[in-house]
């Protein structure tokens, strides 16, 4: 095995961000606070189309600080997409309230906005509505916003968007993460652009991001003495990240084109693969070029890349199949069962070469 490993999605980082690194470093502000930070939530809310940005440790933090701001509280219910990376669904659990299942649509591979409307309605009528409904803008591709807000508005139940994966992605021309009362952004080491770690909260609701802020940086109330009325975290973002992340921003163009460019090689050179469909509604970003394949070549595909030193996952394992949520209640199931059994994602990286791309192909149809 000689050939250099291929990444399913590795940090894309280069002289603007070491640049902008070494500056914030050289400046002393090294800290959870700090000029890079406040221009860093500048740019994003400006993206996002949104008032209000909180730079957080983590996309985790942000989901557990945007629920909070929903009134989450021990023994509610939340509803939330089954298939999902587990963080959508622990942010709940930290909360003491428990998530309900949702299954997925074929034809985004997000939540089935149906299936939301039918768990309100059902749920309304037992008087056993959910705090918080949260949908998840899978692999890069925006959730299907007009008819979730819909279901969600005529309960009164408050929305927040997951779209860790989805930043510069796009829903009938509004931006992802701008959608009910706060979106959640990942800046993790494998999304489309990346701090190197750390996530945000965005919303137009000031009070949200007010409250945001004062949780993350430990609920202290602005007097001289240390003065506090809540419980609070420690989840600010580090201002040198967030200068890396400022860098990531000015890029985020290039890496969606480069990103699409990958998906279309592969579309292009295997005819027989059923990649996530793309929806009419919206634009996705490209994070994560995932398709559909026979599950034995499934297997086997990821065993030959595997061989070939090239990184290649299965499809999320959704939450209703997971040891640790086998408690959960789940509307549906079979969909996002069958996008696990069957999904194959492929390197996706916004550095990947012409020459990468290739080996991926090559390996796939000698596999
Ligand atoms: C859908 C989704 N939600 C939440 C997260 C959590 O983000 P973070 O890793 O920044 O905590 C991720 C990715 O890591 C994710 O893919």
């Amino acid at each position: 095995m000689t050939d250099t490993r291929i990444y399913l999605s590795p940090p894309d980082v280069g002289d603007l961000e070491r640049k902008l690194l070494l500056d914030a470093f050289d400046s002393n502000w090294v800290a959870p606070v700090g000029p890079d930070l406040d221009a860093f939530e500048e740019q994003v809310a400006e993206l996002v189309g949104v008032r209000h940005a909180v730079a957080l440790s983590s996309g985790t933090a942000a989901l557990h600080l945007a629920l909070i701001a929903a009134g989450v509280r021990r023994g509610d219910t939340v509803l939330v997409p089954s298939f999902t990376f587990a963080a959508t669904a622990n942010a709940v659990v930290y909360l003491g309230a428990r998530p309900v299942f949702v299954d997925s649509t074929p034809d985004s591979w997000n939540v089935d906005p149906e299936l939301v409307a039918e768990e309100l309605r059902v749920r309304a009528g037992r008087g056993t509505l959910p705090r918080a409904v949260i949908a998840v803008d899978m692999y890069g591709q925006c959730a299907d916003y007009d008819p979730l807000l819909e279901a969600c508005d005529r309960y009164g139940v408050p929305l927040i968007e997951d779209a860790a994966e989805a930043l510069g992605a796009t829903y009938r021309n509004q931006p992802a993460g701008s959608f009910g009362l706060a979106g959640v952004l990942s800046f993790n080491g494998n999304k489309i652009i990346t701090s190197g770690g750390g996530g945000m909260l965005v919303t137009d609701d000031g009070r949200v991001a007010k409250q945001a802020k004062h949780l993350s940086t430990q609920a202290r109330e602005p007097v001289a003495h240390y003065e506090h009325r809540a419980i609070g975290y420690n989840y600010r973002l580090s201002n040198l990240l967030a200068a890396v992340g400022r860098g990531q921003v000015q890029r985020l163009e290039q890496m969606i084109a480069a990103r699409k460019a990958t998906f279309e090689y592969y579309r292009r050179e295997l005819p027989e693969f059923e990649f996530m469909p793309i929806a009419g509604y919206g634009v996705p970003n490209y994070w994560l070029t995932c398709a559909l394949v026979d599950a034995d070549d499934r297997d086997r595909l990821l065993t030959t890349l595997n061989a070939r030193n090239i990184e290649a996952r299965p499809a999320w394992k959704p939450m209703h199949l997971q040891p640790v949520f086998q408690d959960c209640v789940t509307r549906g199931g079979g969909v996002s069962a069958d996008l696990f059994r069957r999904g194959l994602c492929l390197p996706s990286g916004s550095a990947l070469t012409e020459h990468d791309r290739k080996r991926v192909v090559d390996a796939i149809r000698e596999g």
